[in-house]
């Protein structure tokens, strides 16, 4: 039988040439990114910034390595107007926008805390695309993403994909570094007795959010009525995939120490492309107060609360900040 490989896929599903290019360049950046994320401690790049290496250099952390993958591997890419990367302050321009060129969005590696102790990190991407000639602003809200994906470098590196129809899931063949078709259609079950919540913030949460984590605590003897389970692994790529493959619902809410900043989470490239995932899923993604992707940006690394996963949770939650 024939594997699927992403080429093939994007190729039956994609009718752009453009848009598979550029798919298939961030794939490329991804494999990169997984190479660099195994062979950090070689290269003594896992720590954070202004570490020297043995020549006494300086050595770039992880996250600027990575942002130099994405901008090396998908300038190539012939329709790509701009990148707005999580490591660079401004917009990057890589040509005059004309209509149907495509931006481009992403965190290059999420999670970064994680590599000091070996565990999962992640890249995370959205498109979206220039509406008319000359048109500069990249500040648009999450319903325009044409694609969203993530890149997880766990146990196996996967690239999750979804373009607006089915979420996809690839693994990358060890040897061949192919990234063939593994998860076809993957679902988010709408019901689940697990939450992801970094729990030593609860002094700062608001009254909604303690209200539904004391529930889930509660277990069998609580209004719930269940026994509720809880992961945090610091990475949201990683939470996320664990909530698409068995469900889940993932929080990072605004709290009393984060409020100033709008939340924790960033909202062009991890909270609008997580929630188009989660949603063609058949999740759903919520501030609290409305959808993820209705918000309208007001700057390239807006921070948004975030609420996302099973369809009962969320909406469970949305119930809870209308009182
Ligand atoms: P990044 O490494 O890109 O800055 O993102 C880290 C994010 C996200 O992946 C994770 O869910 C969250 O920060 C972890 O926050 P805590 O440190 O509060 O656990
Ligand atoms: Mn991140
Ligand atoms: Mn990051």
């Amino acid at each position: 039988m024939t594997e699927t490989t992403l080429r093939r896929h994007l190729t039956q599903s994609t009718p752009d040439p453009n848009l598979i290019f550029l798919l298939e360049d961030i794939a490329s950046a991804c494999r990169a990114i997984a190479n660099l994320v195994r062979n950090g401690a070689f290269e003594g790049n896992l720590g954070s910034a202004d570490v020297m290496n043995i020549q006494g250099e300086t050595q770039k952390t992880l996250d600027i390595l990575a942002n130099d993958e994405f901008e090396r591997i998908c300038s190539n890419s012939p329709r790509l107007a701009a990148l707005v990367s999580e490591e660079v302050e401004a917009v990057t321009w890589l040509k005059e926008p004309k209509a149907g060129d495509y931006l481009l969005y992403f965190d290059p590696l999420d999670g970064s805390s994680n590599l000091d102790v070996n565990l999962s990190v992640g890249s995370i991407f959205a498109i979206m695309q220039v509406q008319t000639d000359g048109d500069r602003n990249v500040l648009h809200e999450g319903r325009r993403q044409v694609c969203a994906g993530y890149a997880l470098y766990g146990p196996s590196t996967m690239f999750v994909l979804t373009d607006g129809a089915e979420v996809t899931g690839f693994t990358c063949h060890n040897g061949t570094g192919d990234f063939r078709l593994t998860h076809p259609n993957m679902k988010v079950p709408s019901e689940t007795s697990e939450f992801a919540i970094n729990t030593s913030r609860y002094r700062y949460w608001d009254t909604p959010i303690r209200r539904y984590v004391d529930e889930c605590v509660a277990g069998k003897e609580g209004v719930r009525q269940r026994p509720f389970n809880m992961r945090w692994t610091a990475s949201m790529v990683a939470e996320i995939h664990r909530i698409l493959t068995r469900g889940g619902v993932f929080l990072y809410p605004a709290d009393s120490k984060n409020r100033s900043a709008g939340g924790k989470l960033r909202l062009m490239y991890e909270a609008n492309p997580m929630a188009m995932i989660i949603q063609q899923a058949g999740g759903v993604a919520s501030t609290g107060y409305g959808p993820i992707m209705d918000i309208e940006p007001k700057g390239p690394h807006q921070r948004v609360p975030v609420i996302l996963g099973s369809r009962a949770e969320v909406e469970r939650l949305i119930e809870y900040h209308k009182t």
